[in-house]
């Protein structure tokens, strides 16, 4: 028979999978597709927590019917109004008239914008409590984590944290819900990074601010349970933890991202010296991405993951070479800090590259590390040298 995965004896995962969509927000590749959680709670007042994107709220309601065995929904908590998880609110309304939507005040006004929902509201603010049977939740706020409405739910009872997008992470659940089931919780801490990347790392310091707030609220945790990807148990947790303070204080690991640009493959020999400069000076992590090819989701991850950055371009129109240009502005529009940086370049008859490439460090705040290699008509051994002195002195500079 059909069993609703359970998060405890009360609390049920009622989220859903998303194997269709080529991209979330219409941008970022997801490959193995993407879960939208939602959360079920039965007792003496039935509680939701958060809803599904509105494509899949056929789906999603079926499993609420399956649960409620035709009992009304008490209560919707809303942790956060982005239509990945906000977007079946009003149908969920129609079928559940005198739920009560639980949210902030910011939640409200986007309660009103998206849905003209204004009646049945119950305002929390952070330390605010409700009790529905033996669960009792409690409210904190998680402003611009990475929308101003944001607010995390904590059930006391079992000691469990809806966190909303936060610890969350792309990809579908196949078949496991808590990571501690999953044969390889690796894949979902990698894809909590690349959610990190794309979607919440321009907000970095509120979500610094969230992670001390959780902290002096003292809440221990058993489980938590993001809006997308694997519920984590404690232990799971704790190194999710670990790489969200991390992330959030722009700490790098140890490693090199060189990213390029290159048209004949010429820029790409440039960027290969480089790389084995970095390598012959003892850099163990070391990725190269050719912009054209890699995923620019996957470039922001690593962006994100090491501490040096080596970038490389073409003059193409007088210019940067356009996707190289488009990624620099993903990664300037996210306000990573702290970086060492390094610059190269190529052309053949009008050097613009690296008179646009070598400014990004000071309009980052970031570190200028080694001088910047020009190569002209594609005349890699006068620059050999250059360029393996620029991978010497990034390497140089990452052990300093
Ligand atoms: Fe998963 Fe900010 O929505």
């Amino acid at each position: 028979m059909y069993q609703v995965p359970q998060i405890t004896s009360s609390i049920y995962y009622v989220g859903v999978n998303d194997r269709m969509k080529e991209r979330f927000e219409n941008v970022w590749s997801i490959p193995s597709g993407v879960a939208y959680n939602a959360y079920l709670i039965l007792d003496e007042q039935t509680t939701l927590i958060d809803t599904v994107d509105v494509c899949y709220s056929d789906v999603f309601f079926h499993k609420l019917d399956i649960l409620l065995e035709g009992r009304p929904l008490d209560y919707l908590i809303i942790n956060h109004m982005e239509p990945d998880h906000g977007g079946s609110i009003g149908l969920l309304r129609q079928r559940y008239p005198n739920m009560q939507i639980v949210g902030n005040k910011k939640t409200f006004e986007m309660l009103r914008g998206f849905h003209g929902i204004t009646t049945g509201l119950h305002e929390v603010k952070s330390g605010d409590a409700l009790r529905i049977g033996k669960h009792e939740f409690s409210f904190l706020m998680a402003p611009m984590v990475h929308w101003p409405e944001v607010m995390f739910t904590y059930e006391q009872t079992n000691r469990v944290l809806f966190s909303a997008d936060a610890f969350g992470s792309f990809g579908a659940l196949s078949g496991h819900i808590l990571d501690s089931h999953l044969g390889d919780r690796q894949a979902y801490l990698e894809e909590m990074i690349r959610y990190y990347a794309c979607v919440i790392g321009k907000y970095g310091p509120f979500v610094k601010k969230a992670l001390v707030n959780m902290d002096k609220q003292g809440l221990d945790v058993d489980f938590v349970c993001p809006a997308h990807g694997v519920v984590w148990t404690k232990a799971g947790f704790a190194e999710a933890r670990q790489l969200y303070d991390r992330l959030s204080s722009d700490e790098a690991e140890e490693g090199v991202v060189v990213l390029y640009g290159s048209m004949y493959g010429n820029t790409e020999q440039l960027a290969d010296v480089i790389a084995q400069s970095l390598a012959a000076s003892g850099v163990k992590s070391i990725v190269c991405h050719n912009v054209t090819k890699s995923d620019p989701s996957v470039i922001l991850r690593d962006v994100f993951r090491y501490r040096g950055l080596i970038i490389g371009s073409p003059t193409y129109c007088g210019e940067l070479f356009s996707p190289i240009e488009n990624l620099m502005n993903l990664i300037r529009i996210r306000d990573v800090k702290a970086r060492l940086y390094g610059a190269f370049a190529s052309h053949t008859w009008a050097p613009a590259a690296l008179k646009r490439l070598l400014p990004f460090a000071d309009e980052m705040k970031w570190e200028a590390v080694g001088e910047g290699v020009e190569m002209k008509m594609a005349d890699l051994p006068s620059i050999l040298s250059a360029a393996w002195s620029l991978g010497t002195a990034m390497a140089e500079r990452l052990k300093a």
